[in-house]
């Protein structure tokens, strides 16, 4: 009976938790499932089992979690500015009890980009010009950046895939762009 009532009480805690996130503005679209099985498709194409994914604002963690799911000897971390969505996917992971996935209460641009072999970026528009030097400087050769709708400056990228082909404005358009510059390993 307690075991229930604690149960129920924690559930419904997260729900208000998450429905005030996204009541209050939170700037925070989430990857639609589509998509998301749109970044599968494109681990798969390359053969992508293993290393180290990080998920550019994971938000609260949905994304993050889906991918940690279905590629479990991939690491994945998410990093997030905002520490009540930081808290809402820990949580979250650990009631889907995924081990391979972390959430990091970081501003992006201090992450250890250098350790990723991919990373996953859906962030608003206005610091595409930011991310685009951050991934030139800090990827490791051979690392990709899968982009979610806007394009990043100065990149070509290596493969287009538009998950939503009856939107003519690009939403959820993934683009791939890959290293092939810099030595950190
Ligand atoms: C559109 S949501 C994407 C959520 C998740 N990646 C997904 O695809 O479902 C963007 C998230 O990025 C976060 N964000 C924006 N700028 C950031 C920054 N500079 N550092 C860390 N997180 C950031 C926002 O707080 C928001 O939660």
């Amino acid at each position: 009976m307690l075991f229930y009532t604690v149960f129920y009480a924690v559930l419904i805690v997260i729900t208000v938790a998450v429905l005030a996130d996204r009541i209050l503005g939170s700037n925070g679209l989430a990857t639609s499932r589509r998509a998301a099985r749109g970044v599968l498709e494109i681990l798969e194409k390359r053969n992508i089992q293993e290393g180290i994914f990080i998920d550019f604002g994971s938000a609260s963690g949905w994304f993050s979690i889906f991918v940690a799911k279905r590629r479990p000897k991939l690491k994945v971390i998410g990093v997030e500015q905002d520490k009540l969505r930081v808290t809402l996917a820990r949580v979250r992971a650990r009631i889907h009890g995924v081990g391979n996935v972390q959430f990091l209460s970081q501003d992006v641009f201090s992450s250890q980009l250098e350790q990723a072999d991919v990373v996953y970026i859906f962030l608003p528009r206005d610091i595409s010009g930011d991310v685009a030097e951050f991934l030139r400087a800090r990827m490791h050769r051979g690392a990709i950046a899968i982009v979610n709708t806007f394009p990043l400056p100065l990149w070509e990228p290596v493969d287009i895939i538009p998950t939503r082909p009856e939107r003519k404005d690009g939403f959820e358009t993934l683009r791939v762009y890959e290293q092939k510059e810099k030595l950190y390993r």
